[in-house]
């Protein structure tokens, strides 16, 4: 039996040709036509003025904090609905993590954000804003709190590539926007990430940080410190492969989370979907809900691991981690409560309808 991924990868065509390029090119370096071209390629989907292609969506965020600045000590507020990569470079640099629940949207409470802002001993630098599941957060509201308080927005669009908010894609509402093409995102390299801005200032000093902070000199010479953050043009190659499908992969996500509402929407173990908020367009790069049953999700999970199906739990949120304990958190038991019973569907672009018929069957059957 054939395993059913939560996401797998799924190329388009060009990527083994454009890889091909390099090779013959012998351009198998952090840098090279392909990267430039996966950066434009982003740029003009996403009507960022400028972008970095990184290693890594953690790498994005990373810089983020860095060129904006922040340091030791400084107070960061974030999403606790998230993956831990969204917040892991808080810790990197050493600043107070405040952790931030989330509303009926499952994404960041702009009424929690004001109190937390308010709770905070210190001023806050920054906030790092997950798109949840490719979901769009209440921008509008978001956007005024932080410029109101002088906070710089980052958005994690790590989940989101392909998702917009009243038109306007994610990932360029913030000072920053963060994107992953790690293997189980919408499009990937295999590992990879961007970061956008329409700040040229901030995007070249991102630039600089990323390649050792060297200076434009002949010889090394290092005011700074800096990071080896680089994408590879090989991984740049079957980017630029992948950006010729993210329209595509967006439209068939969308139909597959519609066909689950379809079968399951009406089941009485089932609450609800993830929202998608009015005048928003989420890429619904995975298929989520939540059960109306506390653990309903963990018996539907074993059912589906009996026939070889992957599917997951929602993320523990970040407040609940262990590792991040010490961290203030301003909750509400949203996110508690949606991961004591919701569930990641398997959500590849490449299910067919009747692999997305079967995995509802066995979800209704163990329900
Ligand atoms: C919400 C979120 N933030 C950040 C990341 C980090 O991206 P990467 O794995 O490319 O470092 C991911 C994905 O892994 C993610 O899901």
């Amino acid at each position: 039996m054939q395993r059913i991924f939560l996401s797998a990868p799924y190329m388009g065509g060009s990527e083994l040709k454009n890889i091909e390029q390099a090779f013959s090119d012998n351009y198998i370096a952090p840098l090279g036509a392909f990267v430039d071209g996966f950066e434009s390629k982003i740029k003009e989907y996403c009507g960022a003025k400028y972008a970095l292609a990184l290693n890594a969506g953690t790498a994005a965020i990373h810089l983020a904090l860095r060129t904006l600045g922040i340091k030791d000590g400084d107070t960061v507020l974030a999403s606790t609905f998230t993956f831990a990569a969204s917040v892991n470079p808080i810790m990197y640099e050493r600043c107070k993590m405040v952790l931030i629940d989330c509303d009926e949207s499952w994404n960041l409470s702009p009424e929690l954000l004001k109190k937390a802002i308010c709770e905070c001993e210190q001023k806050p630098k920054a906030l790092i804003l997950t798109h949840l599941y490719g979901a769009a957060a209440k921008l509008d509201e978001i956007c005024e709190i932080c410029a109101e308080n002088n906070i710089a927005l980052i958005e994690d669009a790590a989940e989101a590539l392909g998702a917009s908010y009243k038109g306007k894609a994610l990932g360029t509402f913030g000072v920053f926007g963060a994107y992953s093409f790690n293997g189980n995102k919408i499009i990937t390299c295999g590992g990879g990430g961007m970061l956008v801005s329409d700040d040229e200032k901030l995007l070249s000093k991102a630039r600089y940080y990323s390649t050792q902070a060297r200076e434009p000199l002949l010889h090394y010479e290092h005011l700074d410190y800096g990071y080896n953050y680089r994408l590879s043009n090989i991984l740049g190659a079957i980017g630029c492969g992948q950006m010729e499908v993210l329209s595509e992969r967006v439209k068939r996500k969308r139909e597959i989370f519609a066909l689950y509402k379809e079968l399951l929407g009406g089941l009485d173990g089932v609450d609800h979907f993830m929202p998608e908020l009015e005048n928003t367009c989420a890429n619904r790069w995975l298929t989520t809900l939540a059960f109306k049953e506390k653990n309903a999700h963990l018996k539907v999970i074993e059912a589906l691991s009996k026939e070889n199906i992957e599917s997951r739990p929602l993320w523990k949120p970040m407040h609940a981690q262990p590792v991040f304990k010490g961290a203030k958190a301003v909750i509400n038991g949203t996110s508690d409560d949606l991961f004591s019973r919701g569930i990641c569907l398997p959500s590849g672009a490449d299910m067919s309808d009747e692999v997305v018929e079967k995995v509802a069957r066995i979800v209704k059957s163990a329900l």
